[in-house]
């Protein structure tokens, strides 16, 4: 998926010191980058899960962007082949998964959930521990970068749950609702800080409520505006929780992806898009209808859509996104942004 190029653009800029671009050389900023969250940062961690329900993007037309075979084998983090150890220690490793949210209980059962992630990073480090001593592993854990993006999932499990309940939530659900998704990435954070971790880029999240899957239950194809508000809600309450946070040492960014993401829905055009609401790779109207797979239909240039399949961004949208929350301007990172993090 898009998002996955344009990180693994900046894992290599973080890590190996180039920038996203990729022109310029600079000096190593972090020694590491530990990945956790969803389909957004998913290297293909699902392929190894058991299960007909795992969302995958295994098939094509998934990978078409990749150098090479431009095949979906993909690359993936082998992370749950435990075969990569001397990688996880040089490079860092993603256990990132699709359809994971903050919360055990978003799509359960067809995903490794934030809680686990964080579980396997704990095995991650006593294996690293066991081969090169808890003093290197505390200097490279602290020095490393942490990046987080998740949350999508469970608004849409929300909407979806209310939907069935054929309701509307009140206000009063949604602040619930909210207070346990901060709560528990808040206590996630804890567990990571906890672990040794002080460096935290956080993604949130966008305006869900315009992908094409949700607009395409409209008539008029309009953006949901009560996804969207949820959405904002959330990112909100994250900010306040990351703002009040008392973590000894930590440092963070959050990267604005739903103000990113509104600036270029708002004009298209000056970012190169022709096409904002449609996927890519699709079926049916708005290209929301079917999933991406063999079958389905490709639009003639992926580079002029925002969207690649109905939910995920091309990988030429990821990449405007990677180099905004990289080294862009200030309304799109608080209170500074990925580059000034590494190099704190
Ligand atoms: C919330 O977070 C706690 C602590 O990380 C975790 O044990 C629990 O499973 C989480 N609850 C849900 C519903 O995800
Ligand atoms: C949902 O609400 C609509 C209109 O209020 C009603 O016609 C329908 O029967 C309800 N469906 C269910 C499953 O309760
Ligand atoms: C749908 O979007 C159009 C413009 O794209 C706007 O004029 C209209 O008010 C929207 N409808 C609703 C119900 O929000
Ligand atoms: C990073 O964290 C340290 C320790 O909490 C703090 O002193 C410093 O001001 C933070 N730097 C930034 C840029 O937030
Ligand atoms: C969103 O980004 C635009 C363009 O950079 C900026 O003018 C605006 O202040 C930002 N809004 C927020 C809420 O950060």
């Amino acid at each position: 998926m898009g998002f996955e190029l344009a990180m693994k653009a900046l894992v290599v800029s973080l890590v190996l010191g180039t920038v996203v671009a990729g022109v310029r050389p600079a000096k190593t900023m972090v020694p590491a980058m530990y990945v956790f969250g969803d389909s957004t940062l998913d290297v293909g961690n699902n392929n190894h899960l058991p299960g007909k329900n795992v969302p995958r993007a295994d098939k094509p037309y998934y990978g078409i962007n990749l150098p090479g075979s431009g095949k979906p084998t993909g690359r993936f983090s082998k992370w749950l082949q435990r075969r990569r150890l001397r990688r996880a220690i040089s490079r860092g490793v993603s256990y990132a998964s699709a359809g994971a949210g903050i919360l055990d209980s978003t799509n359960a059962g067809n995903n490794i959930p934030l809680s686990q992630q964080v579980r396997y990073l704990e095995e991650t480090k006593a294996a690293m521990e066991a081969k090169v001593g808890s003093h290197v592993v505390g200097d490279l854990l602290s020095k490393s970068f942490f990046l987080l993006g998740v949350g999508s999932n469970d608004l849409f499990a929300f909407s979806t749950a209310m939907a069935r309940q054929n309701r509307t939530a009140t206000q009063a659900d949604v602040t619930a609702f909210i207070s346990s998704l901060v709560s528990n990435y808040s206590a996630t954070i804890t567990a990571l800080h906890k672990l040794g971790a002080r460096k935290f880029g956080i993604i949130n999240v966008g305006p869900v409520g315009c992908v094409p899957r949700v607009r395409v239950l409209s008539p008029t194809g309009n953006c949901s505006d009560g996804l969207n508000q949820l959405a904002g809600g959330f990112d909100g309450a994250l900010k306040t929780m990351l703002a009040n946070n008392k973590l000894p040492g930590m440092n963070y960014s959050i990267a604005d992806s739903y103000n990113l993401t509104q600036v270029t829905l708002g004009d298209p055009m000056a970012a190169g898009f022709s096409t904002s609401d449609s996927a890519c790779c699709g079926t049916g109207r708005l290209g929301a209808q079917g999933d991406c797979g063999p079958t389905a239909s490709l639009c003639a240039n992926r580079d002029r859509y925002i969207f690649w399949d109905s939910i995920h961004t091309t990988q030429r949208a990821a990449k405007i996104g990677a180099k905004a929350f990289y080294d862009g301007p200030t309304s799109f990172t608080t209170p500074i942004n990925f580059k000034q993090l590494a190099h704190n």
